[in-house]
């Protein structure tokens, strides 16, 4: 039976340190949320810890990085003692991670089929066959148009959202219960981001998959996020439902939906907003 009750992820009091000639530097600060079969996003400004929250549920912090938590489960299992193998195994099965820029993904000189289907030869027993079917399969779900010539290409034949897409599909072909997007259009422009992102919302609504949705944007994530948390200088200072976010009473929040990129301003990050909120916690 599976147990509905407990919610895919429970961090709770994470807080992840570096090490400084004056001592350990936290950069995120006794956070805790859970995430059941949602989408949640996480927003903040550059450097207020939003990545190495992400890095921590996938195991892929910096090793000089310190980890403490009360908690850190992955449907009820505890991720806090888990090995390499055990993270690898996880990494192709139970979680995924989606980044920014397909570059640093995909490997550029190695063709896109062989890429997608890597998580099936690791963590299935499928033939190459069945392989490249799911393959195809997964590569026109995410909307690419030509599957057979895209699955025989190399990445740096491709546009950028053709990129972002085969990255999108490699890393759910082993459909993963839960997938980390780490400002996973930022490198886009504005149109192939709003594709992307509603992309994204429905492959989680039919495959059943949580989502934790980071991005410095909140105007655009409170468009694809069920719930939204608000990051700040390592702390998560709001938490609420996205359609609430007109109404937000947490001044930083209030701050952040007002400094709402436009189109303007549209791939810059958004701007440090400063010291006036600084009595906030
Ligand atoms: N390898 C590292 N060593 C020391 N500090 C780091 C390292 N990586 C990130 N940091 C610091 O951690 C803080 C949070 O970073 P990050 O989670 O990447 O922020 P963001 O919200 O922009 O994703 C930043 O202040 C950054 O400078
Ligand atoms: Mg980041």
């Amino acid at each position: 039976m599976i147990d509905t009750s407990t919610p895919l992820l429970q961090v709770e009091n994470l807080t992840i340190s570096f090490p400084s000639d004056a001592g350990p530097v936290p950069v995120v600060k006794e956070s805790s949320f859970s995430l059941g079969q949602e989408i949640v996003a996480l927003v903040g400004e550059s450097g207020s810890g939003k990545s190495m929250t992400g890095r921590a549920i996938m195991g892929l912090l910096p090793r000089r990085a310190m980890v403490t938590a009360d908690r850190l489960t992955f449907e009820g299992g505890d991720l806090t003692g888990l090995g390499e193998k055990d993270w690898n195994r996880l990494r192709g099965s139970g979680m995924a991670l989606v980044l920014q820029d397909p570059k640093y993904s995909l490997n550029p000189a190695l063709r896109v089929g062989y890429q997608v289907e890597e998580a099936l030869k690791l963590h299935t027993h499928l033939s190459a066959r069945e392989r490249k079917a799911r393959a195809l399969e997964m590569m026109h779900q995410v909307g690419l148009v030509d599957p057979e010539r895209v699955y025989g290409s190399t990445p740096r034949q491709l546009s950028g959202g053709m990129g972002q897409r085969v990255m999108i599909a490699a890393m759910l072909i082993n459909r993963p219960k839960l997938l980390i997007a780490d400002e996973p259009t930022s490198a886009l422009d504005h149109d192939l981001q709003v594709q992307i992102l509603e992309l994204l919302r429905r492959l989680a609504r039919d495959m059943g998959m949580s989502v934790l949705l980071i991005s410095h944007d909140l105007r655009q994530v409170s468009q694809f996020a069920d719930r939204v948390l608000v990051m700040r200088h390592g702390h998560i200072v709001d938490r609420l439902p996205a359609a609430q976010l007109a109404e937000a009473t947490h001044p930083y929040t209030r701050n952040l939906w007002a400094a709402r990129p436009s189109a303007a301003t549209f791939g810059t990050h958004l701007p440090v907003i400063d010291d006036a909120m600084d009595e906030q916690p």
